[in-house]
């Protein structure tokens, strides 16, 4: 079988796959890596979000041999090797931006990219827009746009998460 070769989460990964297996699958099954959810299989709910190279991308429509040779990032990449949570997963926690939790890890992910690639300014409208491929049947959304707007100013370092719920 042919082997899929990725760095995850600051790892060196060396897999092998089939033609068809996703890179979700990779992640979840031969990985373990299971922070990273399957929550349809119509590509709309977002729970399977990761990033590559940078980028937020839906991992249960990607294939495996697609990214081969990429730097993946998931949901249990992104807290420091102390503990430190990321930005975006503390303002979550601050603004109790989830429930029961199974849109998070997608919803975090999403949630960075948006904030990574709106350097000048994020208004709510953008942040519910940048959702639309993102689902949660829990909190209503308000709480995780409120999320969002927070660690917009901590992400590109224009104040606190504190100051920010001011
Ligand atoms: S699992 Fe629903 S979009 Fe990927
Ligand atoms: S917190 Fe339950 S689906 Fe979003």
């Amino acid at each position: 079988m042919p082997q899929v070769t990725l760095t995850v989460n600051g790892k060196a990964a060396s897999v092998e796959v089939e033609g068809r297996t996703l890179l979700v699958e990779v992640l979840r099954d031969k990985l373990g890596l299971t922070g990273t959810h399957v929550g349809c299989d119509t590509s709309q709910c977002g729970a399977c979000v990761v990033h590559v190279d940078g980028k937020a991308i839906k991992s249960c429509t990607t294939l495996a041999w697609q990214v081969d040779g990429s730097t993946v990032t998931t949901i249990e990449g992104l807290a420091a090797a102390d503990g430190t949570l990321h930005p975006m997963q503390e303002a979550f926690r601050e603004y109790h931006a989830l429930q029961c939790g199974f849109c998070t890890p997608g919803m975090v992910m999403s949630a960075i990219d948006l904030v990574t690639t709106h350097p000048d300014g994020l208004t709510e409208q953008q942040i519910r827009d940048g959702l639309e491929g993102n689902i949660c049947r829990c909190t209503g959304y308000h709480n995780i746009v409120k999320a969002i707007a927070a660690a917009w100013p901590v992400m590109h370092g224009r104040g606190t998460l504190a100051a920010a719920a001011e």
